[in-house]
């Protein structure tokens, strides 16, 4: 299929950014044959499997968006360890989130999942571990050394808590709890939101939040993003449901059809999945909107939105 001028720059940038931030984890995480090397294996295992890298690549959008004009021409390089930590703290949730106590799945970013290939408690470790990562990423003052220690503190906190109980853990626990339960008086669309919001809408909205924070950003402009962040964080998970039922194993690199199998709280199982189609589509033109105030500065980040809900992996 040909793909248009937009398409072909949307890859591009996606790729370009996506290599940039893998060598950036390259460099930093301990290489496998530091002690305990099975446990540094299982991190990079997991870590480069060939991610989309949507959370780091969607803050340093807002980076570029927020300091467009007034960017020296190479501060865009010093941005990459600090939005690399978000992939880090991303990852260890998929770890822990395929876990056999959690969604019990096998296969993860087109391979078998971390438990699977290395046990449990190397899984459960190597999530601790690349979590921990995150933070020790973020406070390195060597790596990050052209950056306000104000502003890198701001980051760890806007971190932490997109990443704890009133985040995502908190939409992970609810998830759980939820299984089994749609149907049931108890589970209202309310619910479903929450879920939603926090297991992976909280993360999104950190990354671009923390792009913008970095960029130094005035309060409307980070508020701007604050809302299309929120709208794309939603529609991501939706669009993760959808493919859940209509994607393919083999481009999504993990089994579909599970959410079905363990009762899970998703859109299309509340609200059906020609409203769940809708819905996400509403949502990305929200989060196009929230960015009005914009100029072609912040066409990746429109760019992205669309990708989000097109996305066939
Ligand atoms: C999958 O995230 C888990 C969700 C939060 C929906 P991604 O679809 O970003 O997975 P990777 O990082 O590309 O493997
Ligand atoms: C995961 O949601 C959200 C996380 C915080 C990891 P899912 O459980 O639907 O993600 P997949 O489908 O396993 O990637
Ligand atoms: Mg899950
Ligand atoms: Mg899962
Ligand atoms: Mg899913």
């Amino acid at each position: 299929m040909l793909k248009t001028r937009t398409e072909r720059e949307l890859k591009q940038y996606l790729e370009d950014r996506r290599a940039r931030i893998d060598r950036t984890l390259e460099v930093y995480l301990p290489a496998v044959m530091t002690v305990p090397e099975r446990l540094h294996e299982a991190m990079r295992y997991s870590l480069f499997a060939g991610g989309k890298r949507i959370r780091p690549i969607l803050a340093i959008a807002a980076f570029e968006a927020v300091t467009a004009s007034k960017r020296p021409p190479d501060t865009i390089d010093d941005a990459f360890p600090v939005v690399s930590a978000i992939e880090l703290v991303h990852t260890y949730s998929l770890v822990h989130d395929d876990l056999p106590a959690m969604d019990n799945d096998d296969y993860r970013r087109g391979r078998l999942t971390s438990h699977k290939k290395f046990g449990e408690a190397a899984a459960i470790l190597s999530g601790d571990a690349l979590l921990t990562a995150a933070f020790t990423l973020l406070s390195d003052r060597h790596l990050n050394r052209t950056i306000p220690p104000d502003i890198l503190l701001l980051v760890i906190r806007e971190l932490g808590l997109a990443a704890g109980s009133l985040g995502m853990v908190g939409g992970q626990f609810v998830d759980i709890e939820s299984e089994g339960m749609i149907g049931s008086q108890t589970v209202s669309e309310e619910t479903l939101r929450y879920v939603h919001s926090h297991k992976t809408g909280a993360l999104i909205r950190a990354a671009v939040r923390i792009g913008a924070i970095l960029g130094r950003a005035g309060t409307e402009a980070l508020s701007s993003v604050t809302v299309y962040g929120e709208k794309v964080g939603l529609a991501f998970q939706v669009a993760d449901d959808l493919l859940d039922l209509e994607g393919t194993e083999k481009e999504t690199g993990k089994r579909v059809g599970k959410d079905g199998a363990h009762q899970k709280l998703t859109y299309p199982m509340v609200v059906g999945l020609e409203k769940s189609k809708r819905f996400a589509d509403r949502l990305i033109r929200e989060a196009q909107e929230a960015l009005t105030s914009f100029g072609p500065e912040a066409d990746p980040l429109r760019a992205i939105a669309r990708f989000i809900v097109e996305r066939k992996y």
